[in-house]
């Protein structure tokens, strides 16, 4: 039986979780590619790091030169994470002819067009169905199985750690910081959790769904991206009375000739199917002119998972070298890229949600809701919470107000923030309460 060559560059968690499928699955996959698919070099970076896979050790090397050197790897499996070094060595493979698979959500969404356009060059194929959602086949779905489609819309819980970490303060009542801990003992946050955390992780990978949906690069730097840091327990039970729950959205949509795009953590309407997203599951909800809304949901994170999204793209660029058919699914690379406006988060329009904490005195409310009113924000609802009394310190005020500029209220926060009865930063949530299948 004909076989094919892999070269993993790291054996982290995701490129355990690769070892393990191949090994595990090899029957079905020997059955369903007509070909075998071996793994010829591992690059690690230390020795004897204990592993959560076993691997022959002399397939173990220190080098990646000798990984991208081997004539018997014909695709070459980067799971090692990190921009630049990724980079250069993913563009090293391509250089020499080797096709590449990478789980890099971080290289695509910064450096998507360098590698893309070597690929092209060099007449391989990249697949990265991992970098976005993990095992959930977000990617492969806008790209292939939607190809005859037009998506208007993607609405994604696109980060488990954050999900987990919210998940765990609304059901648990859990401190941020000892939800955080928990999401990191069972290995869902990145290196760096503050990439989770402060939605950046999540902004990647939107860059690659709407690159692939609206066929325009959207660059991090485009994506207005605001994290779950500032978040209390206060607002989460506040949402509830509301009728709504927090989770962090990444947004893209279009909107006359543009493109919107956010993250932000967002009440949704507890009737919304996101709304059930929990602990560390991923979910997108697409919104496309033939098929209307549909939702997928998944787990984002993960070894297993991620490892499966990683060897199905090892397979898919199998057949086509066993095809002879490299380049049949187009990759978003530069000419196939048209510039469309990103628009500005001012010109967002939202319902919002906003917690001033103030002074318990006659007349506090009535100047808050003056300045909204001035700037033209009307007022869905309003709740004051018992504190003590009189003069016993700061107590909360909530306010959902209706559909508004997100300008004009960045604005009038300013002002109720120079307001003396106002105690610190109003905490503003947006309402995300438009959204299909609710
Ligand atoms: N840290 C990511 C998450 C997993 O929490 O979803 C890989 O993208």
């Amino acid at each position: 039986m004909r076989e094919i060559g892999v070269g993993l560059l790291g054996l982290g968690n995701v490129g355990a979780g690769v070892v393990n499928i191949l090994r595990s699955h090899a029957r079905e996959i020997e059955a369903r590619l007509g070909a075998q698919v071996v793994v010829r070099r591992v690059a690690i970076r230390d020795q004897d790091k204990p592993r959560a896979a076993s691997v022959d050790r002399a397939l173990l090397t220190t080098s990646i030169e000798q990984v991208l050197d081997d004539p018997q790897v014909a695709i070459v499996v980067e799971v090692m994470g990190g921009v630049d070094l990724a980079a250069r060595w993913v563009l090293a493979a391509l250089d020499r002819g080797k096709h590449v698979v990478t789980a890099n959500k971080a290289l695509l969404a910064e450096r998507g067009d360098e590698v893309f356009a070597k690929a092209r060059a060099r007449g391989v194929d990249v697949y990265y169905e991992a970098a976005v959602c993990g095992g959930l086949p977000i990617l492969r779905t806008i790209r292939e199985a939607l190809a005859a489609d037009r998506i208007s819309a993607i609405y994604g819980i696109v980060n488990g750690t954050t999900n987990f970490i919210l998940t765990r303060m609304t059901e648990e009542r859990a401190p941020f910081s000892e939800a955080l801990a928990a999401a990191q003992a069972v290995g869902y946050a990145e290196a760096d959790p503050s990439l989770d955390i402060g939605g950046g992780d999540a902004a990647q990978k939107l860059c690659i769904l709407a690159a692939l949906a609206f066929g325009t690069r959207v660059h991090p730097a485009d994506v207005f991206t605001e994290g779950i840091g500032a978040i209390e327990p206060i607002d989460l039970a506040q949402a509830r009375e509301f009728g709504y729950c927090v989770k962090l959205l990444a947004t893209a949509k279009r909107v006359g000739e543009g493109v919107e795009t956010h993250v932000c953590p967002v009440l949704l309407p507890l009737a919304n199917p996101l709304a059930s997203v929990r602990g560390p599951y991923n979910a997108v909800l697409l919104v496309a002119d033939a098929l209307g809304p549909a939702l997928f949901q998944g787990q984002g994170a993960g070894g297993a998972p991620t490892g499966s999204a990683v060897v199905g793209d090892i397979i898919d660029c199998s057949r086509n070298i066993v095809a002879g058919a490299a380049g049949r699914v187009p990759m978003p690379y530069e000419p196939n890229l048209k510039e469309v406006a990103k628009l500005p988060m001012s010109e967002s329009l939202f319902p919002y949600y906003l917690r001033v904490m103030v002074d318990d005195r006659p007349g506090v409310l009535a100047r808050i809701c003056g300045v909204l009113g001035e700037r033209g924000i009307s007022i869905g609802a309003v709740t004051q919470k018992e504190r003590g009394g009189v003069g016993q310190g700061p107590v909360p005020v909530t306010i959902v107000t209706h559909e508004a500029r997100e300008g004009d209220v960045q604005t009038a926060l300013s002002s109720i923030e120079a307001l003396p009865s106002t105690r610190g930063k109003v905490r503003l949530l947006r309402i995300e309460n438009r959204l299909p299948m609710a």
